[in-house]
C-alpha cells in the first residue's frame, strides 16, 4: 500500500461477526435511494448483468482523478510514480483476491470477455491446430462460446459441448467423455449467469488436468457470491469481470499460471507491451506487461481494488450465506406462485433466479415489474443455447447482491402476483 492508498484504506469497514447488516449495507449504495422507477422505491434484482457501486469506491475513483492521476509506467515525475503504484496495487489486491502465487499472473482486461478472447489468441491461436479438440459446456455465456468457434473457424479446431440435465445442472459423466488425445482446451463457467448453477469446478479441473488439458474458469458470476482461490482449485486461468463485484465496468482480471502465461503470444501490440523495438525485431515485455499493450483504464482498475477491498472487509463467506438465504427464500415465494416455472433447479446454485409467469412474455413481465419499481433482466441472458435447451425463447431473471434484502423478496413475489392478474 503506498502513501496515497492508505489513508484512503481505513475507511472500509472492518468485518462485524455473525449476519450482515444489511441496512447498514445499503447505506453505502446511493443509487439505491436516488432512484425510483414510476415513483416506486427501487428493488435492484440485477446484479448479474451488473451491480451497483458503493460510495467508497466511488470515493476512491473521485480521489484517484482529483490527486492521482497521470499515465503509468512512462514518467519520472510525481504523478506517473504515484498513479503507478496505485494501479500496481491493484494488481496485488487482485492477486490476493484470488489467492493467486504471484502479482505478475494477473493481467488487467476490460473484462470476462476480453479475458477469454485473450487466452484464445494468446493461447489458442498458438498451440491448437487442425483436428484438436476444445470442450465447453452448454451453460456457458456467449463470451465462452463465440470465441472458441472463431478459433475453430480460423484453425480447424473442434468444439465439443458437454451436455446439462434439466435441472441445469453438467452431466460430469458427458463431460468426462468429451476428453480423449485431441482435447487440447476446456473452457467452463463457474456459476452459469441464465441459470445459477455452481459447477463442481474442482472435479472439472480434475479431469482436464488427468488428460493433460488446461482449463479456463470463467468466473464472472462467482467471484460477487463465492470465496475462490485459484491455487486451491488448480486452474490454469480464471477471469472475472468488475463491475459485477461493485466497481467499474471496463475493469476486470485474468489469473494465468505464469508458465503458462509465458509461452503465450501477446494479445494486442502496441506501447508498454515490449521491451525493445527495431524494424528488423520486436520483444516483448515479461509478464504481465506482455499482455496489457497500450494504456489501461487505470481508474477502472484502482476502482476495481477498491471494490474489491470493499467486499473483502464484508467477507465473501458472510455474502454467500446471506445470498443462499435470499435465494432460498425468493426460490420459496415464486415457487408458491401457481404458474410460474422456475427454470435452474439445480441443487447447488448462486444468487440467481430464472423464471417464467404462465404465458406471458418475459419482456412483458420485465415492464410491469419495472412499473412496481422492480429491475430485472429478460432475454436470453448472452446464453441461447440455455434457452434452445429449455425449450424458451428468453426468462425473466432476478439476481441478487449482499444488498438485496427480504423485504425485495416480498415485492418481486406480489409484482409476479399483479402480471399474472392482469393477464388472467
Ligand atoms: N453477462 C451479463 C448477464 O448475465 C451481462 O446479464
Amino acid at each position: 500500500m503506498n502513501a496515497v492508498t492508505a489513508p484512503l484504506m481505513a475507511q472500509f469497514s472492518a468485518p462485524a461477526a455473525g449476519a450482515l447488516d444489511v441496512e447498514r449495507i445499503r447505506a453505502d449504495f446511493p443509487i439505491l435511494f436516488n432512484v425510483h422507477p414510476h415513483g416506486k422505491p427501487l428493488v435492484f434484482l440485477d446484479n448479474a448483468a451488473s451491480s451497483q457501486m458503493p460510495q467508497q469506491v466511488i470515493d476512491r475513483l473521485v480521489r484517484y482523478q482529483t490527486h492521482e492521476h497521470a499515465n503509468i509506467h512512462r514518467g519520472v515525475h510525481t504523478l506517473s510514480e504515484i498513479a503507478t503504484d496505485a494501479y500496481e496495487h491493484a494488481r496485488g489486491q487482485v492477486r490476493k483476491f484470488l489467492n493467486a502465487r504471484e502479482d505478475r499472473e494477473i493481467i488487467f482486461t476490460t473484462g470476462t470477455t476480453e479475458a477469454i478472447n485473450l487466452v484464445m489468441q494468446g493461447y489458442g491461436r498458438a498451440f491448437l491446430g487442425a483436428g484438436d479438440e476444445i470442450v465447453i459446456t452448454w451453460m456457458e455465456h456467449h463470451s465462452n462460446i463465440v470465441p472458441w468457434q472463431m478459433l475453430c473457424e480460423q484453425t480447424g479446431a473442434i468444439l465439443r459441448v458437454a451436455p446439462i440435465d434439466d435441472r441445469g445442472e453438467l452431466i460430469v459423466e458427458a463431460y468426462q467423455q468429451l476428453f480423449n488425445e485431441r482435447t487440447r482446451f476446456a473452457a467452463v463457467t463457474h456459476v452459469s449467469n441464465a441459470l445459477g448453477t455452481i459447477n463442481p469446478v474442482r472435479e472439472l479441473i480434475a479431469i482436464a488436468h488427468r488428460f493433460n488439458v488446461p482449463i479456463l474458469i470463467d468466473g464472472a458470476q462467482a467471484v460477487p457470491h463465492l470465496p475462490v482461490d485459484v491455487q486451491d482449485l488448480d486452474c490454469d486461468f480464471y477471469c472475472f469481470s468488475g463491475h459485477k463485484l461493485c466497481g467499474p465496468t471496463g475493469s476486470g482480471a485474468l489469473y494465468g499460471k505464469a508458465a503458462l502465461l509465458e509461452r503465450m503470444r501477446p494479445f494486442k501490440g502496441g506501447g508498454d507491451m515490449i521491451l525493445s523495438v527495431t524494424f528488423e525485431k520486436t520483444t516483448y515485455n515479461t509478464i504481465p506487461y506482455k499482455f496489457e499493450a497500450g494504456t489501461p483504464p487505470i481508474a477502472a482498475m484502482i476502482g476495481l481494488g477498491a471494490a474489491i477491498e470493499y467486499v473483502s472487509a464484508i467477507g465473501l463467506d458472510r455474502i454467500a450465506q446471506h445470498e443462499h438465504e435470499l435465494l432460498g427464500y425468493a426460490t420459496e415465494q415464486l415457487a408458491r406462485i401457481p404458474g410460474v416455472r422456475i427454470i435452474g433447479t439445480a441443487p447447488q446454485k448462486a444468487a440467481v433466479l430464472s423464471f417464467y409467469v404462465g404465458d406471458v412474455h418475459p419482456h412483458d413481465v420485465g415492464t410491469l415489474l419495472n412499473e412496481e419499481g422492480v429491475a430485472v433482466r429478460t432475454g436470453h441472458h448472452c446464453a441461447q443455447p440455455v434457452m434452445q435447451r429449455f425449450k424458451v425463447p428468453a426468462t425473466a431473471r432476478a439476481s441478487f447482491a449482499f444488498y438485496n434484502t427480504f423485504d425485495e423478496v416480498d415485492v418481486l413475489a406480489a409484482a409476479i402476483r399483479k402480471v399474472q392478474k392482469l393477464f388472467a
